[in-house]
């Protein structure tokens, strides 16, 4: 995408859609007299006819209405787009993503847009959010603070104003029409946004936009991934994408078969493997920061397709299960920007990647397995796979002697249960991480809650004849049981564990979400690695 700052008179500007913002009970006469004065006064019919046109529609500016006019040669856009910013005091960035990914969709065609920010100047002050030097203000929340503050930290800068427009832009933008006939995959557009009405200077805006760019891009190729079939996106397939990704940057990335997995004795992970007839992988991506001290591990649930094993899931539960390697999408796609815009921080990226099937080899209820970390586990229920295949994944990052540990998983049924599809949970064993990944995906747009990890939780993880067993009996505090069993392997490493089975897969549009696979935690991850360092 291509970013423009413009100070021409928005009656000659030229775009397919001009995108004028309108505050709560604003009157459209005099935005229009505050935008261009000239034009307010030469056409005033026109502006009256406009006025009127939002009265009959009762567009009022409250926050994410849309009224859109065809402008008939009297300005130079083609179409004149009025968006409700609901009130001015409560103005920020995280709507400006979701009213931009709504335009965005419903005017597919649209690839030149200009967006006339107006008092966006009034609520911000500068700095640049997802750009190299940042502003550290929102990530690292100082004092006391409950995880509600958090979720909704605000951001209400220009440059995350303008960061967020360029993501949501891209991410409302996101198709997949590979398995439709007739239907083009490569029509997608490349737009151009120009932008009237912000405090900072051209520079600024344009690394804003362009790390929205690479996020919302990388989000977007994550989303393509989870899409795929399980027919197509098999274990070895996803290892051929994340070789892709390395061979386009300068990241590197290998990728270990059976035989070197059985090495390194991940007897956890090749446990699930054994159902399945296509071959196991896992995948280890790193970036180096040239002058990095520390290393962020994000290690990635790779389940291409969750059968549920022996423990066969009902076919209810069964339709979406190729999103269950949402986890390993988002480390691609994390990798993907972090190659690109070169935080100061190394980032190991891991995947676990195998199916899990019944097949005649698979695992048996109450079979006991050996993990990397030496640990063995009673596996009472084969569907309990996904902390079966990260125990190893955790393992392996905690050899490779990493700082910090970020593990995400479309982990539990519960999470959905518990907090629906509109935010991940999230736990963890260092309170200032967590707090961190809380406030970073308020800033990205993406809820995390935390759920506890009471000692007590272990209680149902204990087995009669082994070390631990993969599901706590009886159903309750399923996903705080489950990362109460991740825990199990981070050896006292600052560690998070974000379940997003809820937010990770939607039935219908949802601003800038898609429906089906959203790859939720790119935009997350993203924030928070480009501002550690
Ligand atoms: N992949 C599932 C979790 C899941 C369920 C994701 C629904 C999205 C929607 C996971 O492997 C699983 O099956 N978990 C079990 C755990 C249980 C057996 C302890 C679950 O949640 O039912
Ligand atoms: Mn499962
Ligand atoms: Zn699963």
């Amino acid at each position: 995408m291509k970013f423009k700052l413009i100070n021409s008179p928005f009656a000659e500007t030229t775009a397919d859609a001009a995108v004028v913002g309108v505050f709560l009970d604003e009157r459209i006469d005099e935005i229009l007299a505050t935008v261009d004065v000239e034009f307010a006064s030469a056409k005033a019919e026109l502006v009256q006819h406009i006025s009127d046109a939002a009265k009959e529609d009762k567009f009022t500016g409250k926050l994410g209405q849309i009224l859109a006019l065809p402008t008939y040669g009297q300005i130079a856009a083609k179409r004149l787009v009025f968006v409700g910013l609901g009130k001015a005091s409560e103005m920020k960035a995280q709507d400006a993503r979701k009213y931009a990914a709504n335009l965005s969709r419903r005017f597919k065609s649209v690839e030149k847009v200009a967006f006339f920010l107006r008092n966006a100047n009034a609520v911000g002050t500068e700095s640049s959010a997802g750009s190299k030097k940042k502003d550290k203000k929102h990530a690292t929340p100082e004092g006391e603070s409950n995880g509600a503050d958090l979720a909704e930290t605000p951001s209400t800068d220009s440059s995350s104003y303008a960061q967020a427009i360029a993501e949501g832009w891209k991410l409302g933008g996101y198709t997949f029409n590979k398995y439709k006939s007739g239907k083009d995959e490569s029509s997608s557009k490349e737009a151009t946004i120009k932008f009237a009405g912000l405090d900072i200077s051209e520079k600024t805006l344009v690394a804003a936009c362009q790390s929205g760019d690479a996020i919302a891009e990388a989000t977007n190729h994550a989303r393509r991934l989870i899409a795929e079939p399980a027919n197509y996106m098999t274990p070895t397939k996803l290892a051929e994408e994340a070789k892709s990704v390395a061979k386009k940057t300068d990241l590197t990335c290998k990728v270990l078969d059976v035989e070197q997995i059985e090495k390194l004795g991940m007897g956890s992970f090749l446990g699930v493997a054994r159902g399945a007839k296509e071959p196991c992988k896992f995948i280890v991506m790193k970036y180096d920061a040239p002058k990095s001290k520390r290393t962020v591990a994000i290690v990635g649930k790779g389940i291409t397709f969750d059968s549920g094993g022996l423990s066969l899931k009902p076919p209810v539960g069964m339709e979406h299960m190729k999103y269950d390697m949402t986890g390993a999408a988002v480390v691609i796609g994390t990798m993907q920007v972090i190659a690109e815009l070169q935080p100061d921080v190394s980032v190991l990226g891991l995947i676990a990647a195998t199916e899990n099937m019944p097949g005649h080899d698979a695992l048996h209820p109450g079979d006991v397995l050996k993990s990397m970390n030496g640990k063995t586990i009673e596996v009472n229920n084969t569907d309990a796979e996904g902390r079966l295949v990260l125990a190893d994944a955790i393992t392996y990052a905690v050899g490779e002697k990493v700082d910090e540990i970020i593990d995400i998983a479309t982990l539990t049924g519960a999470v959905v249960t518990a907090l629906g599809r509109c935010a991940a949970g999230i736990m963890g064993s260092d309170q200032t991480l967590v707090d961190n990944l809380i406030a970073c995906g308020a800033r990205a747009g993406e809820k995390l809650w935390q759920l506890p990890l009471f000692e007590e939780y272990k209680d149902g993880l204990k087995s009669d004849i082994a070390d631990l067993k993969n599901a706590g009996s009886g159903g309750q505090a399923g996903s705080s049981s489950a990362g109460m069993f991740l825990q199990e392997f981070t050896e006292g490493k600052p560690w998070a564990h974000l379940d997003i089975a809820g937010p990770g897969w939607l039935d219908r549009d949802r601003d800038e979400c898609n429906k089906g696979g959203t790859a939720f935690g790119v935009r997350t991850l993203c924030y928070y690695l480009l501002n550690a360092e």
